[in-house]
């Protein structure tokens, strides 16, 4: 089989980490090997722009914010997540494009057309098999939530006006879901499990 391209979304605290272990621990099971990573930070230049986009002290204006977010996803995706599926790993990837088109899109105001567009160049076409949308009510992620970056700063409007995007970003999403993860960590993974074509 093909290996597949995983991605997860949703708000912050929504579990998405925990569900990237969870999952990966299922799949490493079946004899399936895994990569589990995150946007931003999942290369070297990635992990020294998350300390840039995530600085609550910094002043980013919002395409600045989008273009140092695509910069980290362009290393991504080619030093990282290319090269594993060439070699026959599947790549989970705690977010990606859809949570520039949210955040960026929907919450910064950035016109959604330049938002796709910038994706679809960063990318270079590399869309995910599957999507999941971790789907928590904002009030929920907002008590989860630990310490303040500068995206987690932002108010409930805010996260109200992600989340919203989020559902109605997912229906256009070839293989994509929406799993409530308000319920327990090992029902989340079931059901998201019950999408993969596994034997
Ligand atoms: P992340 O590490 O996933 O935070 P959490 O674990 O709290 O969900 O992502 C850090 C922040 O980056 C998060 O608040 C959302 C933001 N972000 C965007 O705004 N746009 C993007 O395209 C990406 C990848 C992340």
């Amino acid at each position: 089989m093909r290996p597949l391209f995983i991605v997860l979304e949703g708000p912050d605290a929504a579990g998405k980490s925990t569900q990237l272990e969870l999952l990966a621990a299922e799949l490493s099971r079946r004899g399936i090997d895994v990569v589990t990573t995150r946007e931003p930070g999942g290369t070297d230049l990635g992990r020294a722009l998350r300390g840039i986009l995530l600085d609550p002290r910094r002043r980013i204006e919002p395409l600045a914010e989008l273009f140092l977010l695509l910069a980290d996803r362009r290393q991504h995706v080619e030093e990282l997540i290319k090269p594993a599926l060439a070699e026959g790993k599947w790549v989970i990837s705690s977010r990606y494009t859809l949570s520039s088109l949210a955040y960026q899109g929907y919450g910064r105001g950035i016109p959604m057309e330049t938002v796709r567009r910038l994706n679809e160049i960063a990318t270079g076409g590399l869309s995910p098999d599957y999507t999941f949308l971790l789907d928590v009510p904002p009030e929920v992620a907002l008590e989860r939530a630990g310490e303040t970056d500068r995206f987690e700063a932002e108010g409930l409007a805010f996260r109200a006006r992600v989340r919203e995007a989020y559902l109605q970003l997912i229906k256009s999403v070839p293989n994509g879901y929406v799993i409530d993860a308000t319920r327990p960590p090992e029902e989340v993974c079931r059901r998201i499990l019950a999408h993969l074509p596994l034997a």
